[in-house]
């Protein structure tokens, strides 16, 4: 637990159900006149672009859509993206979507006002000026995006995963309504989910957590324990999905000031190298990280089982954190999350590699509670296969 931090998120946070149709006034608050519209391919379907759309047609701000998402984005994306918005004279960008068109907008924003492409700035501060002004709308209780300085781009022909961090890519607005997320299918619910999960837990238990992260980590794993099954069994239960969506946004909070641990830097070369979506990959190896650092964060863990109702109090403190462990499990297997690597057609042989290649995902490595080695990072992937 650290007592010198820095707290920060999106400039400002518009939460609830019909929140939508605020962002024509949102937009025009933050003098847009024409806006970038990033959105997913896969909200055409759900219906979820056209009331985007409509809430921006209702109050007459102009916009051209740039929807050519695809899911764990590379940064040519953000390139295109960018340079449609210039083509076109854009002054805002408006991210809808999962992580991935969240990521896309957030660069593409940083972009319109820099040189060079997005695989430029992939690092740390490494952004020189501030971008188009932004607003991020989330489809999917999961990524916190819309409230951290990251966007995450796979590099395919590296099999590389990187992120741009800079403080110029806090949104200025993220804006949160759980009426959009209904229609996400049971499966994207359950890993967006569990990700989400993640980033309370592994801010929790951060060695950069500290008094303000604790707070909003600890109600993020109340309320996404209390509802990511509801959510799953019943995607229009608008109860569920805003303390869903609440929950995500309470854990990207966390994350953006304590950091993620070792399940993210584990997850990532699933993404990279199989193309395995993030959350997902996530889900499967979040039980086995947490068996590894029981160790070193028993006090935290004993909280987690607690907020998660874990089940009968008045055991030792570590039998009660063990407990986290196992309704951790629980609700992963009750939500329809593999439980092995193996059940996601990765082979074992690769087992070395993706060891190798977590150990340089350095922030999340040096953030885990109990120190990760290459060695360690092997076992785990040998568990959990
Ligand atoms: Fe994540």
């Amino acid at each position: 637990m650290q007592s010198t931090f820095n707290f920060q998120g999106a400039k400002k946070i518009v939460f609830g159900q019909g929140a939508l149709r605020k962002l024509a006034d949102e937009v025009r608050g933050l003098a847009g006149k024409k806006v970038l519209l990033v959105l997913d391919q896969g909200l055409e379907r759900a219906g979820v672009a056209q009331q985007v759309v409509d809430s921006l047609e209702g109050g007459r701000i102009s916009y051209f859509r740039y929807d050519k998402i695809t899911p764990e984005p590379e940064p040519v994306l953000a390139d295109e993206a960018a340079e449609l918005g210039r083509q076109q004279g854009c002054d805002l960008v408006i991210g809808v979507g999962g992580g991935s068109s969240l990521d896309v907008a957030k660069a593409a924003a940083m972009l319109a006002k820099n040189v060079g492409k997005a695989e430029d700035y992939i690092g740390l501060e490494t952004v020189p000026q501030p971008g188009l002004p932004t607003i991020m709308i989330p489809t999917t209780a999961g990524t916190g995006s819309e409230v951290t300085f990251t966007a995450v781009f796979t590099m395919r022909d590296r099999k590389k995963k990187g992120g741009i961090n800079s403080h110029f890519m806090y949104p200025d607005l993220a804006l949160l309504d759980p009426e959009l997320t209904v229609t996400l299918p049971p499966h994207p619910t359950a890993t967006t989910g569990t990700d989400a999960l993640t980033h309370a837990i592994e801010a929790f238990t951060s060695l950069q957590s500290n008094p303000m992260s604790d707070m909003v980590a600890r109600e993020a794993i109340g309320l996404i324990g209390a509802n990511l099954r509801q959510a799953v069994e019943s995607g229009d239960d608008l109860k569920a999905r805003n303390d869903m969506l609440l929950g995500s946004l309470l854990g990207g909070l966390a994350l953006a000031s304590a950091g993620v641990g070792g399940c993210h830097a584990l997850a990532y070369p699933l993404g990279a190298f199989f193309d395995i979506p993030h959350g997902l990959a996530n889900a499967v190896l979040l039980p086995y990280i947490m068996g590894y650092n029981l160790e070193s964060t028993e006090a935290k863990y004993a909280q987690v089982a607690s907020l998660m109702e874990a089940g009968e109090t008045g055991q030792s403190q570590r039998s009660y954190a063990e407990q986290s462990i196992a309704v951790v499990r629980r609700l992963t297997l009750a939500i329809g999350i593999p439980q092995k690597l193996k059940d996601l057609d990765i082979p074992e042989s690769a087992i070395e590699d993706m060891a190798e290649m977590a150990m340089t995902v350095a922030r999340p490595i040096a953030n885990n509670p109990r120190e990760m080695t290459k060695e360690a990072a092997i076992g785990i992937y040998e568990e959990a296969y």
